[in-house]
């Protein structure tokens, strides 16, 4: 090929792949990175060989490491996040409680606030953090109010001091969805520390990732007692169950994968942090996009990295901005395309008083986020938003 062939002439480089132009990357960068490494495969190979399938060894050894790393007395296991929020919410909530929940998380927050037979309470996001707005919380307490259910989002902590005073007001129970929020940090310490029950999922593309699993931890000896009773039938003595309970166990080739990537997590965490503070410095020379803010005295891990678009400064919809990204080799996704509140199943309780969440959800997307991302990667994200950002510019 001669010199001159690979050079793009400046009309076809700034004509937007999605209209015939060239794009910045004929292949999309990767999104996320999901790969196992060998040493995973090893270790669930391990447990087959073993024979002993069932919660064992490894599933203790993830507890009593993972309870460690963030800070918590004690950790369970459990099949997937959304039988963590039940297990966490079952002690803690009775049917007919009013929760305060966030009007932006994904749905398992709230739908098992429901399936609890508790009434979920719609509380708006801050604009810049997306996280719970406990102003906002504090306007929605009445006198029926039990619980907050408040979500570390995209892996940045809310403002635990904010919905820990609110509880200690009102005399509330706090959960705290971590799901996408393993390692995050409140003021030095992991957020472990913080309120009645802390939930997580290792869902297989979370930062801890299992495929399916999850896990609940707690500083109470008695909450600890109940969730494990819960957990297992009620179970005290082989065939002797003390209380109704579920078979949300989770088995030991989960755990074994659990335990070799917990090896790598906080290297990987550092990686995500280094990956945001990169993409914050493209962001922020791009009018009409904003980084996400981190709550002030949080440490987040991001799980995601969202960005919001002013959609008056373009002449697009923010999917039309994602789908001309997606053609010049950057995949996005939209965390979420509708609040909560908007969701048919839950709609019934839609009080429609959350507007920045409506609003997010016409604002904002997520860029690949991962600990495999390399310097071309950021290369052809930024030259793929700036190129996108001046095509579409109002
Ligand atoms: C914030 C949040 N909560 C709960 C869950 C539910 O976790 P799981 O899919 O493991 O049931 C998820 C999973 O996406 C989540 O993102």
């Amino acid at each position: 090929m001669s010199p001159s062939a690979t050079v793009i002439a400046p009309s076809a480089a700034s004509k937007l792949a999605l209209e015939g132009g060239t794009p910045i990357s004929p292949k999309p960068i990767p999104f996320m990175s999901t790969a196992l490494f060998p040493a995973d495969i090893d270790a669930a190979t391990a447990v087959l060989k073993s024979g002993m399938l069932r919660a064992a060894k490894k599933c203790e050894e993830l507890e009593q490491r993972f309870a460690k790393m963030t800070d918590a007395k004690h950790m369970m296991t459990c099949a997937n996040g959304t039988c963590a929020l039940q297990l966490a919410y079952e002690p803690l909530f009775n049917p007919g409680d009013e929760i305060l929940v966030p009007a932006w998380s994904y749905i398992a927050t709230v739908s098992m606030v429901v399936a609890r037979g508790c009434t979920p309470v719609f509380v708006d996001a801050i604009p810049e953090t997306y996280q719970i707005d406990m102003k906002d919380a504090a306007k929605k307490v009445t006198s029926k109010t039990r619980g907050i259910a408040a979500t570390h989002l995209y892996g940045c902590p809310v403002d635990i001091d904010a919905v820990q005073a609110l509880a200690a007001k009102h005399s509330l129970k706090v959960v705290y969805d971590a799901a996408q929020s393993h390692l995050a940090t409140w003021k030095g310490k992991g957020i472990g520390a913080f309120g009645d029950a802390v939930t997580y999922s290792f869902y297989a593309t979370k930062n801890l990732a299992t495929g399916e699993g999850g896990s609940i931890s707690c500083n109470d000896d008695a909450l600890a007692r109940k969730i494990k009773l819960l957990r297992s039938h009620g179970e005290t003595d082989k065939y002797l169950h003390e209380s109704v309970g579920y078979n949300y166990r989770m088995n030991d080739i989960t755990g074994a994968i659990g335990c070799s990537r917990l090896d790598r997590l906080d290297a990987q965490t550092r990686q995500r942090q280094a990956s945001a503070a990169r993409f914050d410095a493209i962001i922020a020379k791009i009018p009409g996009l904003t980084p996400p803010a981190t709550t002030p005295g949080g440490t987040a891990v991001f799980h995601l990295y969202v960005v919001k678009m002013d959609t008056t400064g373009f002449r697009c919809t923010r999917d039309e901005f994602c789908k001309a990204l997606a053609a010049e080799g950057v995949p996005t996704a939209i965390h979420y395309p509708r609040p909560l509140p908007k969701q048919p199943a839950l709609a019934k309780w839609d009080r429609k008083d959350c507007p920045v969440s409506d609003r997010l959800s016409t604002q904002v997307f997520a860029l690949p986020m991962h600990h495999d991302l390399t310097d071309d990667h950021f290369r052809i994200v930024g030259e793929a938003l700036n190129k996108v950002a001046a095509a579409y510019r109002a």
